[in-house]
């Protein structure tokens, strides 16, 4: 089998009751063509419409028919399929599900998984034409939407009922077709060389101790990780972090100010795009201790010293060296006035900005909400989304202001550098 997109892909396909369920075998044979690893889950209506036995049969792999199942292996298999998914397609999607998913409602497999993943979610629904046009249909497309699902409309056609009308399920090919266009981005880093930095820097204060923060690399990782999705050849400069890297970059470890000064600013000149997501420490002890510090009663004083500013170092570098340059700015007030002076001030190219410490702490979460500035000020105004998502995103954008600066040809720091590795 020729390698696709979708090859090795965690695809779960979600059917519900619908008289479309049927098109849903010829979507998991599709997926599974196209070398996906699928999972199908069926709500107890649809299994009315087509057995398990048939998708079983298919994907070579159980069909999870039941919310309250254990796995072979004694494991809740919604949520293992909720984690292992890389996508999940919901199709045939009906009005009941629908409704449903706009509800957080989870009572059957199908819903469990959707809302315990963090995995993009394309939907195609499928119903009469009555149901499809209904206020709380549409309210409830809308909703999902704004979690940020795939809805791909229905199409005009005869329906169930006999009559001609909109409710159709899309073609399984089209719905395909959505499934790999997560994979395969628009925005294109084909020859580029991508550096991205993540996760807390520790600064020793004695053998055993240090002082950090909590920052996960969460939001890093995914940036390291969509890039690579889109072709880039990805350097993470990894901090501490509290998940594993992305396969198939390159990592090198950095885990204070001062290791991930020395690896940025040697990577920094063969790199197209640099994004600094990762929170380096602003000041670290003056001295380590050599040996470890013990407790005397007294009060102890630690001198700290600040270190060195890595993003502004590469914002002065010379044109002809310095990268296209994203910095991140975690405020817990005042973001837009915060992260524009840092955009100046640094010589930034763009900057994400996301609020800390409020009710919703973007640290460590799965989720994030950011603004992007430039210097013309906010340019998006994007919902709470997975960090994946907001990964995509951000080189949707990244990508697009890229390629406008090379095209537009200002000798400015966006041109590909990959040729002179060579
Ligand atoms: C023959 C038949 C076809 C149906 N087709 C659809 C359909 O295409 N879309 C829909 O929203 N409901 C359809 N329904 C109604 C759903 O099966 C019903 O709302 C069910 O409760 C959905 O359950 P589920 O969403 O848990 O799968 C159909 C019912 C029957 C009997």
């Amino acid at each position: 089998m020729t390698a696709t997109v979708l090859s090795g892909r965690r695809v779960v396909v979600g059917v519900s009751g619908s008289i479309a369920a049927y098109k849903a075998v010829s979507l998991a044979r599709l997926l599974c063509e196209r070398g996906a690893v699928v999972d199908v889950a069926m709500t107890p209506s649809a299994t009315r419409f087509v057995g398990p036995l048939t998708f079983a049969s298919l994907t070579h792999r159980p069909v999870v028919t039941d919310v309250l199942e254990l796995d072979a292996d004694q494991q809740i298999e919604h949520i293992e399929l909720a984690e292992a998914a890389d996508a999940i397609v919901l199709a045939p999607a009906t009005a009941n599900l629908l409704g449903e998913l706009a509800a957080g409602l989870v009572g059957n497999a199908v819903t469990a998984i959707a809302c315990a993943s963090r995995a993009p979610v394309v939907v195609a629904p499928a119903m009469d034409a009555g149901m499809w046009t209904h206020p709380a249909t549409q309210r409830n497309v809308a909703t999902l939407r704004e979690f940020g699902y795939i809805v791909i409309d229905p199409e005009v056609g005869e329906l169930a009922s006999g009559l001609t009308g909109i409710g159709r399920l899309a073609e399984p090919a089209a719905i395909v077709d959505a499934v790999e266009r997560l994979f395969v981005r628009t925005g294109s880093l084909e020859g580029l060389s991508v550096v991205v930095s993540a996760g807390g820097t520790r600064e020793p204060l004695d053998p055993v101790r240090f002082i950090g923060n909590r920052s996960s690399g969460k939001m890093g990782a995914a940036i390291a990780e969509s890039a690579r999705d889109r072709g880039a050849s990805v350097t993470l400069v990894a901090g501490a972090m509290s998940v594993a890297p992305p396969r198939g970059v390159t990592v090198v470890e950095a885990t204070t100010a001062q290791l991930m000064r020395e690896a940025i600013i040697r990577a920094a000149p063969d790199a197209d795009i640099l994004v600094m997501a990762a929170a380096v420490a602003d000041f670290a002890p003056a001295r380590a201790s050599q040996r470890k510090i013990k407790r005397s009663g007294d009060n102890l004083q630690v001198e700290l010293v600040p270190n060195p500013d890595i993003v502004a170092e590469v914002g002065e570098m010379p044109d002809d060296v310095r990268p296209f340059l994203i910095g991140f700015a975690a405020e817990s007030d005042d973001l837009e006035a915060n992260a524009a002076a840092k955009l100046r001030d640094k010589g930034l190219d763009l900057i994400v900005g996301n609020v800390v410490g409020g009710p919703f702490d973007a640290i460590g979460s799965d989720e994030n909400k950011v603004t992007v500035f430039g210097a013309e000020g906010p340019l998006t105004d994007w919902p709470m989304l997975p960090k994946r998502q907001v990964a995509e995103r951000l080189w949707d954008l990244i990508g697009d202001r890229y390629r406008r600066r090379r095209t537009e040809g200002d000798g400015g720091p966006a041109r590909t550098k990959g040729r002179r590795r060579s």
